[in-house]
């Protein structure tokens, strides 16, 4: 049985955290002379509520779990961050991760000090889990990030393969589900009752097309969303950012259409590159973006920036891969008309 106490670095669970003049009061006043604020009202001159009570009170009855399985982060990047910070002891634990895959674990294991142990995806992408069940008795392992669906390989991870981990996993199971909302595979919050070890990681800034506003979340059990806010930056996230999700999330039927645009954009960008001679291989994908192998990937790469194209090169995780974000309509005509006059 998985002990999240157990699992937080000693110091972590020692710390005494900052507590800001806003945690510290609770009921109602007129008079705020507690924290330093500028008095005159802007609008902005007060701080953000550090739990951001409103907003995870409506994702939570979105969700259909409770506020207190809920973290904020600036983006999901945040919280990435502190899981290690939280878990990890520098110079001594370990992370396992299944490249190619996101990025940012291994910056952020590397910033930590944590030592990265690889289990590469099979060749369609899948985990090895004949491989991978062994390494799990290594007791420096205290963390795994899945990605599903996997950036920038497109596709969703195996369930089989995940249940398979969290059925003999006793560390913290990261699953970041920044493009879940192009897929039709359920989320993996629906386990995170049963597995108190599960982290599921979503974002404002793919489906929700908010980028801009910083916003990620971390659901899992009420254990170890306290560890995380105990270590968080008490105002992390802004009153702008609050009031824009919020205003997006008071409106939720309006995503479905503009996700329903992407994946039938995906689905057409798909077809027109499988029909181009530069093409090697269209990787399926739930996400809203494709990896594609060309012939000569550095050398088209190239000819689109000189055409004010820009993709993003993926030839150093799978080799002659260029991934490509769905753009809007004309963006994503653009672009195939483009790589179709180069073949002309
Ligand atoms: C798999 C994955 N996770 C997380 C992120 C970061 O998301 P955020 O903007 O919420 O920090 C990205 C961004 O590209 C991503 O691809």
């Amino acid at each position: 049985m998985v002990n999240i106490d157990q699992l937080v670095r000693p110091n972590i669970r020692q710390l005494k955290p900052y507590s800001s003049a806003r945690d510290e009061f609770k009921g109602h006043a007129s008079v705020w002379l507690d924290a330093n604020e500028n008095p005159f009202n802007s609008g902005l001159n007060r701080y953000p509520d550090p739990r951001q009570q409103k907003l995870k009170t409506i994702l939570a009855e979105q969700k259909g779990i409770s506020p207190d399985q809920i973290f904020l982060g600036n983006g999901s990047d945040e919280p990435i961050d502190l899981l290690f910070r939280a878990f990890c002891e520098p110079n001594q634990d370990q992370v396992l991760i299944f490249p190619p895959t996101y990025g940012m674990y291994e910056v952020s294991a590397n910033i930590n000090a944590i030592d990265i142990q690889e289990q590469p995806l099979t060749s369609d992408f899948q985990i090895d889990l004949e491989a991978v069940l062994p390494r799990l008795n290594n007791p420096l392992i205290k963390m795994i990030f899945i990605c599903t669906p996997n950036n920038p390989t497109g596709n969703s991870i195996d369930a089989s393969a995940i249940e398979a981990i969290a059925s003999v996993f006793n560390g913290i199971i990261v699953i970041d589900e920044a493009y879940a909302d192009f897929s039709e595979a359920p989320s993996w919050i629906n386990s995170i009752q049963q597995h108190p070890n599960i982290v599921v990681l979503q974002t404002f800034s793919k489906a929700r097309g908010l980028a801009g506003i910083r916003l990620g979340m971390a659901y899992s059990s009420p254990e170890v969303i306290a560890v995380l806010n105990k270590i968080k930056p008490p105002y992390n996230i802004s009153t702008l950012t609050q009031t824009e999700a919020l205003s997006q999330l008071e409106e939720p039927e309006a995503l479905e259409p503009v996700i329903d645009e992407i994946v039938r954009e995906r689905e057409w960008l798909a077809e027109q590159l499988s029909t181009l001679k530069m093409v090697k291989e269209v990787y399926p994908s739930d996400a809203n973006f494709l990896l594609v192998a060309f012939d000569n990937p550095k050398q088209l790469f190239a000819t689109l920036v000189e055409n004010g194209i820009i993709l993003r090169d993926r030839t150093s995780a799978v080799p002659n891969t260029l991934r490509i974000t769905v753009g809007t309509a004309e963006e994503n005509h653009k672009l195939i008309n483009l790589l179709k006059e180069m073949e002309a």
